[in-house]
């Protein structure tokens, strides 16, 4: 048993709702709450700050290491992410961010090297980490692993609306486009592919709200536990 807890492993494709239920499922637990995705963010937000280049997966890995990375926590149960002291955050919401972490997401040592520091951050448990490849690459043997699901229109209607809600411009067309590129590049890469681990819950959530997804997987959390008799 690790020391904090269980680890809560949440996969699935963009735009589906992992960081959002993910805050949600961890602040209920009185768990940590990880987004591996900001990790690979941050890198690719360095590189094009220094400008590194996207594609030399030797020179991003020695950037990577020459970097004093911190994930400070907020008022909440996420994590930030801070790289040499500074605290990134709107930066890594950008739409070159968004692309080029795709890309570098693509490469073998990046992904050892953040699969290395997410071992270390979920080590003792007590945490809900998501990703695409928690549950079948960084932590395959967590307690409880989630694949949350839902169709590309679906996710690009609620992406349209949340921008919008924020006052941006958003176009569903555009959106849904850009969903689909990322969908196949993250599930059809040759390094640890977006899929489902065997062992993970699938949940559909096109046509679930929000809360119910947060108590299914709360559910599902407890029937683990007990099973496991923590
Ligand atoms: O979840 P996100 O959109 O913030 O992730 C940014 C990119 O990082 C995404 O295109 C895929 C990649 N990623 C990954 O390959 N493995 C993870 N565990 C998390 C993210």
């Amino acid at each position: 048993m690790r020391s904090d807890g269980i680890i809560v492993a949440i996969d699935g494709p963009a735009g589906v709702g992992k960081s959002t239920v993910g805050k949600l499922v961890a602040g209920r637990l009185g768990y940590r709450f990880i987004s591996t995705g900001k990790m690979y963010r941050a890198l690719a937000w360095k590189a094009l700050e220094t400008g590194a280049g996207l594609e030399d997966d030797e020179k991003l890995v020695a950037l990577a290491g020459s970097l004093k990375w911190e994930f400070p926590r907020g008022s909440g149960p996420e994590a930030d992410v801070s790289l040499d002291g500074r605290r990134l955050a709107l930066e890594l919401a950008e739409e070159r961010v968004s692309k080029a972490s795709s890309g570098i997401a693509r490469l073998a040592g990046v992904r050892l090297f953040m699969r290395g520091m997410q071992r270390e951050a979920g080590l003792n448990g007590g945490v809900v980490m998501e990703g695409r490849d928690i549950g079948t690459n960084v932590f395959p043997d967590a307690e409880l692993k989630i694949y949350l699901d839902a169709s590309p229109q679906a996710r690009a209607a609620r992406r349209t609306s949340q921008l919008r809600g924020q006052g941006l411009e958003a176009d569903y067309a555009q959106i849904l486009d850009f969903i689909i590129k990322r969908d196949a590049q993250d599930s059809g890469r040759k390094n640890n592919p977006l899929k489902k681990a065997e062992d993970a819950f699938y949940l559909d959530s096109t046509v679930m709200p929000r809360d119910k997804v947060v108590d299914a997987i709360l559910e599902l959390f407890r029937t683990r536990v007990e099973d496991l008799k923590i």
